[in-house]
């Protein structure tokens, strides 16, 4: 799974003009989601009426494996599946099987609010999937609502990591997006719950994503303030990167309890690795999370394009790629307040 094995001298591997290669696509497979997070989706935001994508608006399976293919011969070797959520999509597992078989491709992880888990962990373990990342933002059961928009029971989440645990996905990673005044209170409930076990935390910054969720600076709580809060009652140290680019920090409990991630995407960007792109489940290519305009590859592919005209396609906007958004944030929040960005849902996490 390292992500340095692979040298990029080949020419065939595009970087883009912060020096950056292509390594990580995410992999949108479906735009709508059965729950409301407030730093997502909030209820208000998107009600019963909300216009989703109609079926054949998304990339179907062929799409999906033909454009990865083509990723992965320009130096892609991660993938993760996200949403919305990404086990509303029926079959998934089938998609799982075919991605697993592609050259190049080295790790496959899924990203998932948990309740499907239940049902689809063996399948997805059968089909090749091998590790998952589980949203979960608090163990009390009226913030876990408040931060949901409650539509799913907490226990259907807990019962959910436990099948994946079960089903052989493990570590299971955790995410929680850490809300100031909301969720903040309750943090060391769920390092204590999961400590010891084969599940890894991480705290992530709430970050400005898209244009519905109300974001504001004072509430994000720092990483840093986690981390002192966590080693406070379990003494933790830092550990090394897995892998180049990570975005958690990784510490590890003093009395090998396992360990503990953070994700500071507000307080420390990590944009100099970043090399991720971003695939909406309609077919569009995104370089930053931030991004306001996407590739329609969707309409190339229905068009008849051959390889070599997606590949050409797929290369033109990662070499032409400054995206670093997290680091410019001040910046563009006061040069252009109205700015329009894609929605989480709709890209992925
Ligand atoms: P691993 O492969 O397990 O290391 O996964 P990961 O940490 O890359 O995956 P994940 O998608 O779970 O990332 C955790 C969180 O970090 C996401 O949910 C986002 O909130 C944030 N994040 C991930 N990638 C980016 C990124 O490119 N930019 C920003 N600003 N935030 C990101
Ligand atoms: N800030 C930070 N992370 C977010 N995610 C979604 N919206 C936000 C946001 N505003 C991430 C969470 C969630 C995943 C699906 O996307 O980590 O677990
Ligand atoms: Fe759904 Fe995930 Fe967004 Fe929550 S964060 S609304 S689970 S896509
Ligand atoms: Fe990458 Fe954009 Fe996130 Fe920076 S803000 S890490 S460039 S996706």
């Amino acid at each position: 799974m390292a992500n340095n094995v692979h040298p990029i001298n080949d020419h065939l591997h595009p970087v883009d003009r912060l020096g950056r290669p292509l390594r990580d696509l995410r992999i949108s497979v479906m735009d709508r989601c059965n729950f409301r997070c407030l730093y997502c989706m909030p209820k208000d935001a998107y009600r019963d009426g909300y216009r989703f994508l109609e079926s054949q608006q998304r990339l179907s399976f062929q799409e999906i494996v033909r454009v990865t293919r083509l990723f992965a011969s320009l130096g892609v070797r991660k993938l993760r599946l996200t949403g919305g959520e990404p086990l509303l999509r029926t079959n998934l597992g089938d998609l799982i099987g075919d991605l697993s078989s592609i050259t190049g491709i080295e790790d496959i992880a899924l990203t998932t609010n948990g309740v499907l888990l239940q049902q689809y962990a063996a399948d997805l373990y059968a089909n090749g999937l091998r590790r998952v990342t589980v949203s979960l933002d608090s163990l009390d059961q009226t913030v876990f609502k408040r931060m949901s928009g409650g539509f799913a029971a907490l226990d259907e989440v807990l019962e959910g990591i436990e099948a994946a645990i079960a089903a052989g996905l493990a570590p299971v990673k955790i995410n929680t997006v850490v809300i100031r005044g909301v969720n903040d209170h309750a943090v060391l409930e769920l390092v204590e719950r999961f400590r010891g076990r084969p599940v890894i935390v991480r705290f992530i910054e709430f970050m400005d994503v898209g244009n519905r969720n109300g974001w504001r600076p004072e509430m994000v709580v720092p990483s840093r303030e986690l981390i002192d809060r966590v080693n406070a009652r379990w003494p933790i140290r830092p550990l090394s990167e897995n892998y180049r680019g990570e975005v958690a920090r990784r510490w590890a409990f003093a009395d090998g309890a396992g360990e503990v991630g953070f994700v500071p995407s507000v307080s420390k960007p990590f944009c100099s690795g970043c090399n991720r792109a971003r695939l909406s489940s309609e077919g569009r290519l995104y370089t930053c999370l931030f991004a306001t305009e996407g590739l329609d590859l969707r309409a190339a592919l229905r068009a008849g394009a051959t390889d070599p005209e997606l590949l050409r396609m797929i290369r033109a906007p990662w070499i032409s790629r400054a995206d670093r958004y997290s680091e410019l944030r001040e910046r563009v929040r006061r040069a252009e307040p109205g700015h329009r960005r894609i929605e989480m849902y709709y890209i992925g996490g």
